[in-house]
């Protein structure tokens, strides 16, 4: 069994999030799964998909109202800058850190996920976001001040 597995306590009800974070969990379990032959490349494509899903979450908030260093946006860099790290010692042939981290990722994930992004779920509900066209459909729901927490309960 997979350190982290997809359960409905993971869904936020967006599709256009749950989708990428089905993908994140699926990858991480490649990741997890794979021998020391293939886990450099099943990093690598963690690594490039966490960009991705990172950098859409950080477009979305900047879109509605989030500040350029709000405090969800700061845990993606901070994450990602040691997914790569991990990922630069993979290639150099050290496994061990990657291992590491994809047992603390499967800890890390449910609580960003059911914090921070059901933050920001709520959120782009709330002001009726559309993750195709970018359009605000509420935008009288758009925050007065721009939000520098991750809009939240969960950060201080
Ligand atoms: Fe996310
Ligand atoms: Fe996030």
């Amino acid at each position: 069994m997979p350190a982290l597995s997809w359960s409905e306590g993971l869904a936020l009800g967006l599709s256009f999030m749950d989708d990428t974070h089905k993908e994140f969990v699926d990858l991480l379990a490649q990741a997890e799964a794979s021998d020391d032959a293939a886990l450099p490349a099943a990093w690598a494509a963690l690594v490039e998909h966490t960009a991705d899903h990172f950098g859409r979450e950080d477009a979305w908030m900047l879109a509605t109202g989030f500040s350029q260093g709000n405090c969800h946006s700061l845990q993606h860099k901070v994450v990602l800058d040691v997914l790569r790290t991990g990922q630069q010692m993979a290639r150099a042939g050290n496994l061990g850190p990657a291992r590491q981290m994809i047992q603390e990722l499967a800890l890390w994930f449910p609580q960003h996920a059911q914090s921070m992004d059901a933050a920001l779920a709520l959120h782009l509900r709330g002001v009726g976001y559309d993750a195709e066209t970018g359009e605000v459909r509420s935008p009288d729901a758009l925050p007065a001040m721009e939000i520098s927490g991750c809009g939240g309960a969960s950060c201080s």
